[in-house]
């Protein structure tokens, strides 16, 4: 019997190292938030990263959590080296990789000792997936950091189903051309037979650069590479829609927002990440409280900031500013009973932050780039009484699909405080319809459809692909 592989760098768990013990926690990230509830329905099998190195566990704990890992969760480790994470996790992915494909290029590293790392690490990812799979099997590859891998399936098993998506921007032809190992990547996505992207714009860029870089003709939604035909696509990822209706909430963060109902809440939920424009949006909070004094006292803002990536030294060097900008913002218009911005640097659990959602009223989802951006949709569903509204980069992927929010320059400061008193402001029957059309689309176009709509179109792919080999 044929079956599916999901293969990510991150695995759906984390394994966390609390002293001595090893804990299992839930990964944070749209990727993982995403496609799990389709990998618990389908019990899929997941290749991925545990998140530990093999390093710091005996031998015996490495076995105990890899039972672990395939008996209750379906899943099947890769395991990293410190010098795997260091130079292909810390380094190409998310010192070259990442920081282009979101533009910001002056962040971009070049190191030809990480670009091997890469390679090195796809290739292991391949042996595990060489190990479990055969030529039947339908093979569903995520994102950024494993995209030399399609191609190396496709070499030995060439009639695998093998889809990619990218979780990511990707980027316009003038900034993919400034990365070094440009044809590599490129020849590597293309092993795949379908490519799925979060939107159209980046389908387009997709095209265009390899037009220009491989010479390869394009035919509507195909691109023809050496004697293959790769389809490509805009599939944007949909979330578990009835999951957020369904209130399961934290009690005790219920309780404490029942207490502060007088106050209005804002509300932020960002990875510590340079590209969520998090320093912008805490000044644009402060914008708002310069023009609209009569906010002081009324409003809070919770800025949750989850941990992640703090090795890379433009993290951590994030983590102080986001610091001193709350520290002065709350220092410049705290009094002694209110106090403007609430930061909190740490994850929450999925029913903490649902609780966070229903009692928010606005949410501030303003990154500076975004592949699509997940919270947003999130915070949409959950909010079953149509209240609450939604503030959203342009720059987000996921606002093509809630147009009927605030939508904002992100770079815009003045902009941004306008765009939070609009929301603050907006009459309750206007939430309402507003809301309203946005929760229809999110249920139609939820996880389920996302997973259906790409799988269902490789697997037609792949029969008329076969059917077309003369006998
Ligand atoms: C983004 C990426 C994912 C990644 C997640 C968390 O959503 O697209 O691939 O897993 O961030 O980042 P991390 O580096 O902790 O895996």
């Amino acid at each position: 019997m044929s079956k599916t592989i999901l293969i990510s760098n991150r695995l759906p768990v984390t394994i966390k190292k609390e002293g001595d013990k090893p804990v299992f926690q839930e990964s944070i990230g749209g990727l993982a938030t995403g496609l799990k509830s389709y990998q618990q329905k389908s019990g899929a099998l997941w290749i991925g990263w545990s998140g530990v190195a093999e390093e710091s566990l005996s031998e015996k704990e490495q076995q105990a959590i890899d039972e672990t890992l395939q008996s209750d969760y379906s899943c099947v480790p890769v395991t990293l080296t410190k010098k795997d994470i260091d130079d292909y996790y810390y380094g190409f992915s998310n010192k070259t990789i990442w920081p282009l494909f979101h533009y910001f290029i002056n962040k971009v590293h070049y190191n030809a000792r990480t670009w091997e790392a890469y390679e090195e690490v796809n290739t292991k990812f391949f042996k595990v997936a060489d190990r479990l799979m055969d030529d039947r099997d339908t093979v569903w590859i995520h994102d950024y950091q494993l995209m030399l891998l399609p191609q190396m399936i496709r070499d030995k098993y060439p009639n695998a189903k093998i889809g990619f998506f990218l979780h990511i921007p990707f980027p316009s032809y003038e900034l993919f051309r400034t990365l070094i190992w440009r044809e590599e990547i490129l020849r590597g996505m293309l092993g795949a037979d379908l490519i799925g992207f979060h939107t159209y714009d980046y389908v387009r860029h997709f095209f265009s650069t390899c037009t220009r870089l491989l010479g390869t003709s394009r035919k509507i939604h195909t691109v023809k590479y050496e004697d293959r035909q790769i389809h490509v696509g805009a599939f944007p990822m949909g979330i578990d829609y009835n999951f957020f209706t369904q209130h399961i909430t934290d009690a005790p963060t219920e309780e404490s927002f029942k207490k502060m109902a007088s106050e209005k809440t804002i509300l932020s939920i960002d990875r510590l990440d340079y590209t969520k424009g998090i320093p912008e949006k805490i000044r644009s909070f402060k914008r708002l409280l310069v023009k609209y004094p009569q906010y002081r006292g009324k409003v809070r803002f919770n800025l949750i900031v989850a941990p992640s990536r703090e090795k890379v030294a433009s993290y951590e060097e994030l983590k102080q500013q986001i610091s001193e900008l709350v520290s002065s913002v709350n220092g410049m218009f705290g009094t002694v009973d209110w106090m403007p911005i609430w930061f909190y640097f740490q994850s929450f659990s999925q029913e903490e932050l649902i609780s966070f959602y229903r009692y928010s009223d606005v949410l501030l989802v303003t990154p500076l780039r975004d592949g699509m951006n997940l919270v947003a949709k999130e915070y949409t569903a959950a909010r079953t009484d149509l209240q609450g509204m939604i503030v959203i980069s342009e720059t987000a992927g996921a606002a093509s699909e809630l147009g009927e929010g605030v939508i904002v320059n992100p770079n815009d400061y003045a902009a941004v405080a306008e765009g939070i008193r609009t929301a603050l402001e907006m009459p309750t029957d206007e939430k309402k319809a507003r809301n309203k059309m946005m929760q229809e689309r999110l249920k139609r176009y939820n996880v389920h459809f996302w997973v259906n709509t790409f799988l269902g179109r490789l697997e037609q792919l792949t029969q008329i692909k076969n059917a077309a080999v003369p006998v």
